[in-house]
């Protein structure tokens, strides 16, 4: 069926329009998980993806999947909150962290039962490895929580999850770019406009529910070890509807991504007995974490390595690298347990890690912050006097939502059972809002303008800048300004920087070729994505005045819980900073009020 609408120019056209119960926006394993749910319970799911869905960035996790199944050592989920908790350095809200710890095993089973093929212990239970800032005890010895398959345990959840989907006949429309959600005045969330890669013939997808699961913004830096699809067009979608983006000044950066390249060498690595040494052959991580050591949290690593870095006991020519060392480990450790690695290693440092150590640096790797959601995965906008309302038919789950699970610094591990029990979770809420809500709400034709709009001002050809090259100033625009450690006036500078590239991309041409291509297109639209995103990063690192978590202000160097223990909200209108409180108060179990975090 078509619907008639206005171009930019104001002509008439028909657009193609198809109709589900759910519209999943981002085909990684929150998508895929959530999607299945519905499929399972007989709801009409269409899944949009840029890419063919089992090239998504859920492809590249690595090391693992939390769960306290206390297969290897005693464990228990309350452990796992507490650590969690710490790990945000205390941001994260304590009642969503609580659900997820405790749903982590039955999940995690869950996984196995659909054929996740996880690694094996000699007495048959799935193997887990230990990864960083986890304890048994509430802050005692490492514990071993993260539930593996060698070094591909994304790959092997989610090619599973795909098939389980593609056996629940979901209906996928494979590279396919998501523009605009469509909405109507009363705030309801209608659907979205998406453009067919291929051919460019944009179509109108309606939903009584949409689902955001679009993964991060890794692309906001130039050193990254993110795939290059992952420019956050959900998040960038949820901003122009009017919805703030929460706690963006929050960006994880892992300590080994591979030196000058950015491909993420695992934390499992580490956790399978490697360790870091600097210039001068020093297990520099003892002075750091004197318990926890090179397991210590993300954000505690990478500014251990970016101090020995800056004090000139960096190795190789331009000591601007540190080592990781696996070679001490038995040879078929690594084959079996790291066989990824060594791959990545090989091809991509020169470098057989059974030999020679790794070369590493901390590289961007995870958007801790995005679109507010409750733990139902429903996005939650703030309404009068501080409370929240629910965004009518709009969900967001993964990396792309900010639940928060994470706070200010995720733990190694969470991100793949964020996606897959907030995944669920959404998956049920939505089963139980298509109940209430039966029918498709009218679509009004102008609804749709807006999104097409964004597309016709990218058939311009012409000598303008290319966006690639706007692209990457702005990537290195955000590797120098906003990086590990960060400060008021280099942060203002940064500011400046980001929005003189803004009104660049104003002016910006697609090349002059005698065609445009589509993927031209998509590149200058992931390119308005990150833009927005970038904005909202710089000015909520600038009025962040505290070092929390992976925010690390060097003039102010203490975490501030009197003044700042509150998640920031960021508003693209006026470009203006809201707060809103953490919830301290978990569902069923004690909290764990902010004190000193040493690991
Ligand atoms: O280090 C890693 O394997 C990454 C895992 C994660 O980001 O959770």
């Amino acid at each position: 069926m078509d619907v008639a609408c206005c171009d930019s120019g104001g002509n008439k056209m028909n657009l193609t329009k198809r109709k589900f119960d759910c519209l999943v926006i981002g085909a990684g394993g929150g998508g895929l998980r959530a999607a299945l749910q519905l499929s399972q319970a007989d709801a009409s799911v269409g899944v949009v993806s840029k890419v063919f869905p089992t090239r998504s960035h859920t492809v590249a996790a690595q090391g693992g999947i939390n769960a306290a199944l206390a297969n290897v050592l005693p464990d228990n989920w309350h452990w796992h909150m507490y650590d969690t908790i710490k790990g945000s350095d205390y941001l994260g809200d304590q009642d969503a962290i609580e659900y997820m710890c405790r749903a982590a095993s039955n999940t995690v089973i869950e996984l196995e039962h659909s054929g996740v093929p996880f690694s094996r212990l000699e007495n048959g239970r799935i193997y887990q490895r230990a990864f960083g800032g986890q304890s048994q005890n509430f802050g005692g010895d490492q514990a071993a929580r993260t539930c593996a398959a060698a070094d591909r345990t994304g790959h092997a959840i989610l090619h599973t999850l795909y098939q389980q989907n593609i056996h629940a006949r979901t209906h996928f429309f494979d590279e396919y770019f998501a523009l605009d959600l469509v909405k109507d005045e009363e705030g309801y969330i209608l659907g979205a406009v998406a453009i067919e890669i291929e051919t460019g013939i944009p179509l109108l997808i309606e939903a009584k529910t949409t689902l955001i699961a679009t993964g991060g913004a890794g692309q906001l830096f130039y050193n990254n070890t993110n795939a290059r699809i992952n420019t956050g067009d959900g998040m960038a979608m949820a901003l122009r509807a009017g919805i703030p983006m929460e706690d963006m000044e929050f960006f994880q950066f892992h300590p080994t991504g591979i030196a000058g390249k950015g491909m993420l060498i695992s934390e499992g690595v580490r956790g399978e007995g490697g360790y870091l040494v600097n210039g001068e052959g020093e297990r520099f991580m003892e002075r750091y974490a004197p318990h926890a050591k090179d397991l210590a949290s993300r954000d505690v690593v990478s500014r251990s390595i970016a101090i020995e870095l800056k004090e000139g006991r960096g190795c190789g020519p331009d000591k601007d690298h540190v080592l990781l060392k696996v070679d001490h480990l038995d040879a078929d450790i690594i084959k079996k347990r790291l066989p990824g690695i060594r791959d990545l290693s090989m091809t991509f440092a020169g470098v057989d890690p059974i030999n020679a150590p790794i070369p590493v640096c901390p590289t961007a790797h995870y958007t801790m912050g995005g679109i507010p959601t409750n733990r139902h995965g429903q996005v939650v906008v703030p309404e009068h006097q501080g409370a929240e309302e629910p965004v009518p038919g709009l969900y967001a789950a993964g990396e792309c939502a900010c639940v928060s699970v994470h706070g200010a610094n995720r733990l190694g591990g969470n991100s793949l059972l964020d996606i897959v029990v907030f995944g669920r979770a959404a998956g049920n809420h939505i089963i139980e809002y298509l109940k209430e809500n039966r029918y498709h709400r009218p679509i009004a034709e102008e609804s749709v303008d807006y999104a097409l709009s964004r597309l016709a001002r990218w058939d311009k050809k012409g000598d303008g800048e290319s966006v690639d090259s706007i692209k990457t100033d702005l990537k290195k625009t955000m590797d120098k300004y906003c990086g590990v450690f960060r400060q008021e006036d280099v942060l203002k500078e940064g500011v400046e920087k980001v929005l003189a590239i803004e009104e660049r991309l104003q002016h910006a041409r697609l090349k002059d070729h005698s065609k445009i291509f589509n993927t031209a297109r998509i590149e200058a639209l992931e390119l308005e994505n990150l833009m927005d995103l970038a904005v909202a990063t710089v000015c909520s690192a600038l009025e962040r005045k505290e070092s929390r978590g992976a925010h690390s202000r060097i003039d102010y160097p203490e975490r501030d819980d009197k003044n700042w223990l509150k998640h920031s909200l960021y508003f693209k209108e006026g470009r203006r900073l809201e707060y809103k409180p953490v919830h301290i108060k978990p569902l069923t179990v004690d909290s764990f009020p902010p004190k000193p975090r040493v690991y």
